[in-house]
């Protein structure tokens, strides 16, 4: 009796706790702070995108980096010091991610109009948001508020329970999204973030040389790219979608159910398991996808934000002040 009391306070308070960190985020944070914030953001991703179709994808992929490691706190942005090895080397990171210098163009352009105040893990999501939104996907208000991290962790994002490497399971992505607070929903619709993007050979040899569930045409073209040695060509990319790598739609699941997904763990989504219905849904219904993609990028930009008195408002991304 006693002790289920005490769990029940425990559940309340700890409830009370999520609640609030989330609660203080909001989609009109920087209204009165930093009223041209969204407009230069806007500006300096479309410029990246002109230059480059797949910085898009970059940009979506920090932010998703960012929130799977201690939260959306922009520790993924800070670099290494003699006293601090931090994420860039880990290995979901190493020789992949990429943007950094958007990023940073994207800090100083919003320094000069509203010195201080707008945090690196904010701009990762507006970044993303406009990514996905310029690739021609939905649009949508993020939650704003959050600010940066004092410090990083290597060993936290080399860490399978981080990012799950390429090689997993469906059943190991379910849990590593668990984990975070995400559901099987949000992992399915938040995955098609692949519509866009390149991956290395490095990520997808295993699963072109060695998987059975995969198209053989697909699988040979790709061979041609990837070398079945370890260490030969691991650098040489190849499209997560093959059928529209740089429009952010809904054929990527199309690509799953046709067995032409380049990673294993792609096609974990579509292989007989309790999420096949899913991904038919959003092969059939795009507006479905839209709107659990949506809904998955505010439940990812919601986890574990530093806010109030929390952190700091970094001045460069790359370094604490
Ligand atoms: C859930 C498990 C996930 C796994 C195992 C995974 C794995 C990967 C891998 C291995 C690559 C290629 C990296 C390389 O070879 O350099 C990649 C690229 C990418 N991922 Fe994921 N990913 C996952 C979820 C997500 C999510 C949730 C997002 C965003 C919401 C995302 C966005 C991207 C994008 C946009 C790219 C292409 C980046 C570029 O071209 O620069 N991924 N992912
Ligand atoms: C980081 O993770 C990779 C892949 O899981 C592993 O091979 C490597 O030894 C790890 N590095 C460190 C320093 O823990
Ligand atoms: C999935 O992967 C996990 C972690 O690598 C492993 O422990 C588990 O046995 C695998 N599950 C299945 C169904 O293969
Ligand atoms: C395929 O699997 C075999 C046996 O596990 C392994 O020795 C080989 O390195 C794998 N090849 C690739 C390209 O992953």
């Amino acid at each position: 009796m006693a002790s289920s009391f005490v769990s029940m306070f425990v559940v309340f308070i700890v409830g009370i706790l999520v609640g609030s960190s989330n609660a203080q985020l909001s989609t009109n944070f920087y209204c009165e702070t930093c009223p041209q914030l969204f407009p230069t953001v806007r500006a300096v991703v479309e410029e990246a995108i002109a230059q480059e179709a797949r910085m898009g994808a970059s940009l979506l992929r920090l932010h998703f980096h960012d929130c799977f490691i201690n939260g959306c706190d922009a520790s993924n942005l800070l670099d290494d010091t003699p006293t601090m090895l931090g994420e860039k080397t880990a290995a979901p990171n190493l020789n992949s991610v990429r943007g950094f210098e958007v990023i940073d163009q994207i800090k100083s352009a919003v320094e000069q109009v509203c010195p201080g105040v707008v945090s690196c893990a904010d701009i990762l999501a507006i970044a993303a948001k406009d990514s996905v939104n310029i690739l021609r996907g939905p649009e949508w208000e993020v939650k704003l508020g959050r600010r940066d991290a004092m410090t990083a962790s290597f060993a936290a994002a080399n860490s399978s329970n981080g990012i799950p490497p390429p090689s997993s399971n469906l059943s190991a992505l379910i849990s590593n999204f668990q984990s975070k607070g995400l559901s099987a929903r949000d992992l399915v619709a938040l995955y098609g973030a692949h519509t866009i993007g390149q991956a290395r050979c490095k990520s997808f040899r295993p699963h072109i040389y060695n998987d059975t569930n995969i198209d053989p045409s697909y699988a040979r073209a790709n061979q041609a790219i990837c070398p079945s040695n370890s260490g030969n060509g691991d650098g040489n990319l190849a499209p997560l979608d093959p059928q529209t790598p740089t429009t952010f739609d809904n054929t990527y699941y199309r690509s799953l159910v046709s067995k032409q997904s380049l990673l294993h763990s792609d096609q974990e989504l579509y292989n007989g398991g309790s999420t096949d219905m899913l991904v038919q849904t959003y092969v059939s219904n795009p507006g479905a996808f839209s709107s659990d993609f949506i809904t998955g990028m505010l439940n990812m930009g919601d986890i574990m934000p530093l806010t109030g008195s929390q952190g700091q408002i970094r001045t460069n991304c790359r370094r604490i002040n």
